[in-house]
């Protein structure tokens, strides 16, 4: 399965210090930050684009990895590229040409990688894998942080990890008690907002979550 690396998710973060907020999570073991990007479209809520991808890449020293909750990101994502993420993931229902939209980010010299919703099957994406570098499978509907954990969404990542054996990262109610069974299952790239920042610990938090899903 390789070494399982973990970051935090900014969605959880104080906006207003999210280089101090990121660096808090690092010291707990972060090796990436998963950056939600929502337009209130595809999800019902709102957050941050490209020009604050730019400041926080320049502010921090670990890879920006972009989850695009947004219907047709493809004019976001020479934007996305421009602000030096090093990963952008795209939700294959908000796209109207995937292989295209693929092909953009990996043609920007980013990684690319799908977002599987709870209810979007892995055999969805079957002809996408030539030009995927990891999928992402969503353990809650995107939108919000500090959703309940889908317990289902275990089997899928050992399913995602059968069909294609791409790397897995998780996001949705990554705690240090489901992080395990996700790792167990096949995952390596564990995402957590709310168990990391809503506790008064972040590195703490962070660490304990890297802690269970290594053990
Ligand atoms: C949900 C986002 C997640 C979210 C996870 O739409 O994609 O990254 O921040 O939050 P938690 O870890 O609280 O479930
Ligand atoms: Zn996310």
């Amino acid at each position: 399965n390789g070494r399982v690396v973990g970051g935090p998710s900014i969605l959880a973060a104080d906006f207003a210090h999210l280089a101090d907020e990121v660096r808090r999570a690092q010291a707990g073991g972060a090796e990436v930050v998963h950056f939600d990007a929502m337009d209130n479209h595809f999800v019902p809520n709102l957050t941050v684009g490209p020009v604050v991808a730019r400041s926080l890449v320049a502010a921090i020293d670990i890879p920006v990895d972009a989850h695009l909750m947004v219907e047709n990101p493809d004019n976001l994502i020479p934007m996305f590229v421009e602000a030096g993420v090093a990963s952008i993931s795209v939700q294959p229902e908000a796209v109207t040409h995937l292989h295209r939209t693929l092909k953009m980010i990996k043609g920007g010299g980013v990684e690319a990688g799908v977002a599987l919703n709870p209810t979007t099957p892995p055999e969805a994406i079957e002809w996408a894998v030539p030009y995927l570098d990891y999928v992402l499978v969503m353990s809650v509907d995107p939108g919000f942080g500090g959703q309940k954990f889908i317990e289902e969404m275990v089997e899928k990542v050992r399913r995602v990890r059968e069909l294609y054996g791409l790397p897995v990262q998780v996001d949705g109610g990554i705690t240090a008690e489901t992080a395990p069974l996700m790792v167990e299952a096949g995952a390596q790239v564990l995402i957590a907002g709310s168990a990391v920042y809503k506790t008064g610990d972040p590195a703490g938090e962070m660490r304990r979550i890297l802690e269970a899903g290594r053990a």
